[in-house]
């Protein structure tokens, strides 16, 4: 695969932090069940076929973007995939469904990354999304970050405060950091993988990092993930998103090795730039809650986001957690007309 065309993408040069004129957008999980089309699809197709089929995964990666004009694709995968890899069986009903819980350190012995032959797919998958975007928008790649993937294993989506996954860390914090090595080494080849194959940039979502005290986050959660984020090739730009809301947790993101951080939609987009500098580019963080509202409080909503961050380079709009599936389809038109109207009247730095 040849070098991207996407250099001169907005999408790209916001992750870089270079002035653009235009605020990029697209939404996490773009592609899902909120679109008709996407539910189409699934009607004669599994989940996991969605995900393995080239022409289909590229098709689903596409119609947010032909629907909506979006600045970005992401890749049609789920963060779980790779347990595919670690002899964990899958299956998504529509929620994640583990054939295997990791309860003690026992069980982390027990699973083992059988590298990237086990995940023939992938390459084949990204292939086909760059040859069906045809250059009209960058293609992000992502995976899970090692906590939150460790999260479903051992808390197998069951308790809402993760009880289970905290009670292991607090038990035994050595035995945890083993589950958490063993995640790292496979999702650094898991995207590697995706890099070779043409994705332009990569993002790790670690959604249920927010359930740990900063410290502990600091220690666990942003260290695994900043140990992923380093292995990869410089070039390619790099996402953290940590659903994560406190001060504590944003003073902890500061020494992730991320070109952008996502920021959950509980945080002030303004106090994030405060906390984190310049250095770094924010991705964010409207409330998807407000897609489910009246449209007047939309354009509200987006036109505020985009004040807090007065103008500075290194802005990526998005949600500040993935978009709900009952999310009314002409509320997300609004808001990308919303964000770039914003720019078309030179709303960048005035009031
Ligand atoms: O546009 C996109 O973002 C599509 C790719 C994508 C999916 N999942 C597809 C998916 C991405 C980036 C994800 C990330 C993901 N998956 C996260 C992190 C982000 C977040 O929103 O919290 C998590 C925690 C998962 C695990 C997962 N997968 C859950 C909890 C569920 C069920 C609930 C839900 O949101 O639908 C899934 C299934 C899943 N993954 C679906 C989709 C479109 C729905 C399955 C279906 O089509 O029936």
């Amino acid at each position: 695969m040849g070098p991207s065309l996407a250099p001169a993408f907005s999408f790209l040069r916001a992750c870089r932090g270079e002035p653009i004129t235009e605020t990029p957008i697209w939404i996490m999980r773009q592609a899902g069940r909120y679109l008709p089309e996407y539910r189409a699809v699934r009607e004669k197709h599994s989940f996991l076929d969605v995900c393995r089929i080239p022409e289909v995964c590229a098709e689903v990666t596409a119609q947010p973007i032909d629907r909506f004009g979006f600045d970005a694709a992401i890749l049609f995968q789920d963060i779980l995939i790779p347990l595919l890899g670690m002899g964990v069986p899958l299956d998504f009903d529509p929620g994640p469904k583990l054939g295997m819980q990791v309860a003690r350190r026992e069980d982390v012995d027990r699973l083992h990354w059988a590298g990237m032959d086990a995940l023939p797919h992938i390459r084949p998958v990204v292939r086909a999304c760059r040859e069906r975007l045809a250059g009209r928008v960058p293609l992000i790649g992502f995976a899970g970050a090692p906590f939150t993937v460790a999260a479903y294993l051992v808390d197998a989506g069951g308790a809402r405060d993760l009880s289970k996954t905290r009670g292991f860390l607090a038990r035994d914090p050595d035995g945890f950091a083993l589950l958490l090595d063993l995640l790292a080494v496979a999702t650094i080849d898991y995207l590697k993988a995706q890099i070779g194959a043409g994705v332009d940039a990569v993002m790790l979502f670690d959604t249920q990092a927010g359930w740990l005290a900063p410290a502990e986050f600091a220690r666990t959660a942003a260290a695994s993930a900043d140990r992923v984020l380093r292995a990869l090739p410089k070039g390619t730009p790099t996402i953290y998103f940590a659903l994560a809301p406190s001060v504590g947790h944003l003073e902890a993101l500061r020494a992730v090795h991320a070109d952008v951080l996502g920021l959950d939609y509980r945080v002030s987009l303004a106090q994030a730039r405060a906390i984190l500098g310049n250095s770094k580019a924010v991705q964010g963080n409207l409330d998807p809650a407000l897609l489910l509202g009246p449209g007047e409080e939309i354009v509200v909503g987006a036109e505020a986001v985009l004040r807090e961050n007065r103008g500075r380079p290194g802005h990526i709009f998005n949600l500040g957690h993935g978009i709900f599936p009952d999310t009314p389809i002409e509320n997300v038109k609004l808001l990308v007309d919303t964000v770039k109207r914003y720019h078309a009247h030179g709303g960048g730095g005035t009031p």
